[in-house]
């Protein structure tokens, strides 16, 4: 049996995806290894999102290939298969051997058949309208949490990104076939569900939207936490904030993605929604779950972007308080319509001084949020056993997805415990199981 090594870079989705790639392959009598050393075939799933990312494949596959003393087939998987698509075997130093994007993984065995029996590269980049491998059931690495893609690819277009381009257009999975996954995950003894999908908000399957999805997916009997990730600002379902507020089993947290704070800038981003409308609907949103948390994604330094319209996104963190952000500063990606149309004229150096001045506001604001959840009790899935630091202590989450360190004791991994909150740091808060009336 053939042993498979796969290496993962970027998103969530990439991480559900190298999970559907391990069933396809297991299907297919091929075995997966932890270690790279062992491998017949080494395969990275790659991302384009970011810089960085490109560099960082070549040096590995540079380092796969000279770093062996037995033979290896390489793989490049996602993103940047559809992004550079042959060039990537063109390449003859890199020496890559096949390279598949999002929607070409149930070819895999083949193209790694064809590679040994005809002794050429092979490569399957075809973006498909339809493919959600929903007839693929994932193999997963984690017991506590099942990530579930509900949709694929996005329509947007956003003028910095690169998705629309490497994973196409958006496609659903239906209903009827996401329910039944779910009632096999609490089968299988998961309580916690995350629905994946680069843009949940245009989740459409005939008559069902996005809001009706959550609705059936709650009503699972055994599913005790659900989280969704990420819905798009401009049609930020209002009907799905009602059932959130009334499920008890929809946990009260929402990734809303800013990426700036400036109206003109948002408009150059293609965004379609203004400083204003954002700030509106977290308004909203709070007036209906006041204890709701809230985080987001911001690029600082996008094409064009001056000092003063800076002080907007600034001036965003401030008054929302997001409890997470994520912060990156703008990178030309090849194809979009911003690297086509706008100069990339903000210098690194301000860049770097804008993300820092954002960082700051946003430690500020984390510790302030943490500290106030010193002295309350609440109620932590437990993730890991330990956590890396330690091995005395374990790791949860809270239903508003904070990380929550406590000492091990007589509970394990998936169960919930009630966490009275003893100290906190801006990115963790610290706990010991509720020794105060938890309940
Ligand atoms: N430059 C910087 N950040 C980007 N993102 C997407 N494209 C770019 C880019 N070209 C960020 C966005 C998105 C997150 C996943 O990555 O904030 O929400
Ligand atoms: Fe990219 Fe915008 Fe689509 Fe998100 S919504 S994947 S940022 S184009």
């Amino acid at each position: 049996m053939k042993k498979v090594f796969i290496e993962t870079y970027g998103c969530q989705m990439n991480e559900y995806d190298t999970e559907l790639v391990k069933s396809i392959l297991t299907q297919h009598d091929y075995g997966i290894t932890p270690h790279e050393a062992d491998a017949d075939v080494v395969m990275l799933n790659t991302c384009s999102v970011r810089d960085n990312a490109n560099r960082k494949i070549y040096n590995r596959v540079h380092e796969i290939r000279h770093g062996r003393t037995s033979p290896v087939l390489i793989g490049v998987l996602g993103c940047m298969a559809t992004n550079f698509k042959t060039a990537l075997l063109e390449n003859k130093r890199l020496g890559i051997d096949f390279i598949a994007g999002p929607d070409s993984y149930k070819q895999l065995p083949t193209l790694i058949s064809d590679v040994e029996n005809f002794g050429e590269k092979q490569f399957d980049v075809t973006l498909s309208e339809f493919e959600t491998y929903s007839d693929v059931s994932p193999n997963r690495s984690d017991s506590v949490n099942a990530w579930i893609a509900i949709m694929r690819g996005c329509n947007n277009f956003c003028t910095f990104c690169v998705v629309p381009y490497t994973r196409g257009r958006e496609r659903s999975r239906s209903p009827e076939n996401i329910v039944e996954e779910v009632k096999k995950l609490v089968a299988d003894g998961f309580t916690q569900v995350s629905l994946l999908g680069q843009n949940v908000n245009s989740y459409r399957h005939e008559e069902t939207d996005f809001t009706d999805l959550m609705r059936v997916v709650s009503d699972v009997p055994g599913v005790k936490r659900i989280r969704f990730t990420s819905p798009h600002p401009k049609d930020f379902p209002r009907k799905l904030l009602q059932l959130m507020a009334e499920r008890d089993n929809i946990c009260k947290q929402i990734h809303l993605p800013l990426q700036a704070g400036n109206t003109r800038v948002l408009d150059k981003m293609n965004r379609t929604y203004s400083k204003e409308e954002f700030l509106d609907l977290v308004t909203e949103i709070r007036e209906i779950m006041p204890d709701v948390s809230l985080s987001t994604d911001i690029i600082v330094g996008f094409p064009t972007e001056t000092d003063a319209e800076f002080e907007d996104t600034l001036d965003v963190v401030n008054q929302v308080r997001f409890d997470m952000a994520f912060m990156f500063k703008y990178s030309e990606r090849p194809n979009t319509l911003a690297a086509r149309r706008l100069k990339d004229d903000v210098p690194e150096t301000e860049k770097t001084r804008r993300i820092v001045t954002l960082t700051d506001a946003q430690r500020l604001i984390f510790l302030e949020k943490n500290r106030a959840l010193i002295g309350k009790t609440m109620t932590v899935l437990i993730e890991d056993s330990a956590t890396k630091k330690s091995s005395t202590d374990v790791k949860g989450r809270t239903d508003c997805n904070r990380i929550v360190i406590l000492p091990q004791g007589d509970y394990d991994k998936g169960d919930y415990v009630q966490v009275l909150i003893t100290d906190a740091t801006s990115s963790v808060l610290i706990g010991e199981k509720g020794l105060l009336s938890a309940s």
